[in-house]
């Protein structure tokens, strides 16, 4: 699982140009799933089973595309000016490496004379080595992820990306093991949730699920100078009450108890004031959609290094499995 990891995460997919990391993710996928479709916003949609007595039509979500920055103005020197691509924070960038899409890597850094304030996102720069605007092999419009090479701390692991293609990972393992189910399900890889839920909304509609599952990660509080709470690493999968996008269904988290319940898996509840995921999209879709999110505790959100527990996700993976192959009382 971690060599798969490992391969999700350094693989590129800045939200608007997921095809590298589609690529990678439909080749996983395609001898488990019974048919897969690409829609226009590049979602990649996987089928398996049909929906027999008892079972429901139920979208799986997790998103494909990871943060990054976008090329917004080149100087006469050669330097890029960048906009943020979804919530990328100025302090991790400070001196971080970047790629660009066309293969181009560069350093950023900042305007700032006195390093004693974080930059903000207009001071940022990425110098690629170049000496004018004309020599500069970015464009005005061109996209990079961060660079960041992937570490095993044995139960631990740390990447860029981990947001969310450790819910992609959580997936491909749940349609590989998934065996049968009355439920008719579509594993959704989604595109640009990092800029505002997009892919899970179109695919979503045109699904038209009775019920909808995000996964993705959610901050963990137990790191030093944090208010304690919950979720923690290492605790279990967390079943989202939850956060600034939705409140998620009472019978989704249900659900998901009873699938804890079955499977003696341990979970943390998630309660979160702000940030969202696929399900605070899916959830408004047509006349809505009961919804809610699979979690799982991560470090570092949003900066080249995430963190998470491994045994956090192998038992996400018991309890999808477990949830989908039983029939959901709605
Ligand atoms: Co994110
Ligand atoms: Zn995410």
């Amino acid at each position: 699982m971690k060599n798969l990891l490992e391969k999700l995460t350094q693989t590129t997919g800045v939200s608007g140009y997921e095809n590298e990391i589609r690529e990678v993710i439909r080749k996983e996928i395609e001898p488990f799933a019974d048919d897969i479709q690409i829609d226009v916003m590049g979602n990649l949609i996987a089928r398996k089973g049909i929906k027999k007595s008892g079972g429901k039509r139920i979208m799986i979500s997790s998103h494909m595309d990871e943060i990054g920055l976008m090329a917004s103005h080149i100087n006469d020197k050669g330097f890029v000016y960048v906009a943020t691509i979804g919530g990328v924070n100025p302090l991790t960038c400070f001196s971080a490496r970047v790629k660009f899409l066309n293969g181009t890597e560069g350093v950023v850094y900042a305007e700032t004379q006195k390093m004693d304030k974080v930059p903000t996102v207009d001071q940022l720069f990425v110098d690629v080595g170049a000496d004018s605007a004309e020599t500069c092999p970015v464009k005005v419009g061109d996209e990079a992820v961060f660079v960041r090479s992937f570490l095993d701390l044995g139960n631990r692991v740390v990447s860029k990306a981990i947001d969310d293609r450790i819910g992609c990972l959580v997936a491909i393992e749940t349609i590989k093991a998934l065996k049968d189910s009355p439920n008719e399900l579509f594993f959704v890889f989604s595109t640009q949730e990092e800029v505002g839920l997009r892919g899970a909304k179109t695919s979503a509609f045109s699904i038209n699920p009775e019920m909808g599952i995000a996964v993705d990660v959610t901050l963990a509080a137990d790191v030093p100078h944090c208010e304690p709470g919950n979720p923690v690493l290492g605790k279990g999968p967390c079943i989202k009450v939850r956060d600034g996008s939705l409140i998620a269904h009472p019978k989704v988290i249900d659900a998901m108890k009873k699938a804890a319940d079955r499977t003696g898996i341990e979970v943390q509840m998630e309660v979160l004031s702000h940030a969202g995921t696929d399900a605070g999209a899916i959830q408004l879709v047509r006349s809505g959609v009961p919804a809610g999110c699979l979690s799982i505790a991560c470090r570092y959100v949003h900066s080249p290094s995430e963190m998470v527990d491994i045994n956090d996700v192998s038992e996400s993976v018991r309890l999808l499995v477990d949830l989908l192959s039983n029939p959901v009382d709605l």
